[in-house]
């Protein structure tokens, strides 16, 4: 297959190129190149390119940014989807696109996770512009797979683990405030690029939530990488609520792929199993990095 690969400088993008380059052949033009809310630009790609797939890995992510630059939020978030998912049904290709477990408003009571048909109710404008972007991708193109995921890290771009290790490793006095009473499955970006070449080899369709099995909350997630790299950092539990964005965050962000594996296509694994990996892998990298 040849696949279009668009925020492939971006975590989750970047290891999507190294695992989907393994077995296809892979184009990757950085934003200068394809800047995904140009339709002009985009429908040009398209057509130079002619893509079997195309992947959407771009994203408006921070959730204060998306909070305060509404403009950006819309252009970044619905409107490149849109021209993507526009293109793809022009030019008969298939369109994967990521979302998140922010579309859903997170009240389920624990432990019941998220399944791919409960109602959507996003609190937040990064959650409502991800659910406007599965629209935008729904509506305009036959041939999709929308991929729900939440809490992402790995070795490139910025995410949560790195911030705990920075925080430990710079020696930072004043404590890391982290929610005991939210909930989340961590999840390798490396894993969720196994999980979409498994979609994309086996010609899945449709709407999957793709996060690793079981959870624990932010508060945990940190002890957890501190206790296994051996360091040391202030951290403090507090509730969601106390945080100034709490009020925007679900406390249940527990997805279940029910669908992949009703397909036998789920290749996600247990979160500590991908984590002890992860750090196995590159701890050392990260504490060099936060020096
Ligand atoms: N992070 C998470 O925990 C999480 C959870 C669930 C779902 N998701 C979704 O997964 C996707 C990837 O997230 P991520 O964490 O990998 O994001 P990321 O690290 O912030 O990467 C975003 C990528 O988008 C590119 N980009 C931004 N604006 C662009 C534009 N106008 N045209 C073309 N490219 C543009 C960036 O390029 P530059 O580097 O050049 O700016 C970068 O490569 C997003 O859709 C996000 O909503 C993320």
């Amino acid at each position: 297959m040849k696949i279009l690969i668009l925020g492939a400088t971006g975590g989750l993008g970047s290891d999507c190129r190294k695992v989907l380059g393994q077995e296809h052949e892979v184009i990757c033009p950085g934003k200068e190149e394809v800047d995904v809310v140009s339709w002009d630009v985009v429908i040009e790609a398209f057509d130079t390119i002619s893509p079997d797939v195309v992947l959407n890995c771009v994203g408006l992510t921070d959730l204060d940014t998306c909070e305060t630059d509404p403009f950006a939020l819309r252009k970044i978030n619905v409107e490149g989807p849109r021209n993507l998912a526009q293109s793809s049904a022009r030019f008969e290709c298939k369109i994967v696109h990521v979302s998140c477990a922010h579309v859903f408003d997170g009240r389920k009571a624990m432990p019941q996770p998220y399944f791919e048909d409960d109602a959507p109710n996003p609190l937040s404008a990064y959650g409502k512009s991800k659910l406007e972007s599965e629209t935008a991708v729904r509506g305009n193109s036959p041939n999709y797979i929308i991929i729900r995921s939440n809490w992402l890290y790995g070795i490139h771009g910025d995410n949560f683990v790195k911030s705990v290790v920075r925080h430990a490793v710079r020696g930072v006095s004043a404590p890391m405030q982290l929610p005991d009473d939210q909930f989340g499955a961590p999840t390798w970006n490396h894993r969720l690029a196994l999980q979409i070449r498994e979609l994309l080899n086996k010609d899945g369709r449709g709407s999957y939530h793709a996060t690793s099995y079981g959870y624990c909350s932010l508060y945990e997630l940190a002890q957890y990488v501190l206790g296994k790299l051996r360091l040391k950092a202030a951290i403090e539990a507090c509730s969601l609520s106390a945080l100034s964005n709490g009020h925007l965050l679900p406390v249940n962000c527990v997805l279940e792929n029910r669908l992949s594996k009703k397909q036998g296509v789920n290749v996600m694994v247990n979160w500590e199993k991908d984590l002890d990996t992860f750090l196995e892998q590159f701890g050392d990298q990260l504490i060099k990095e936060a020096e």
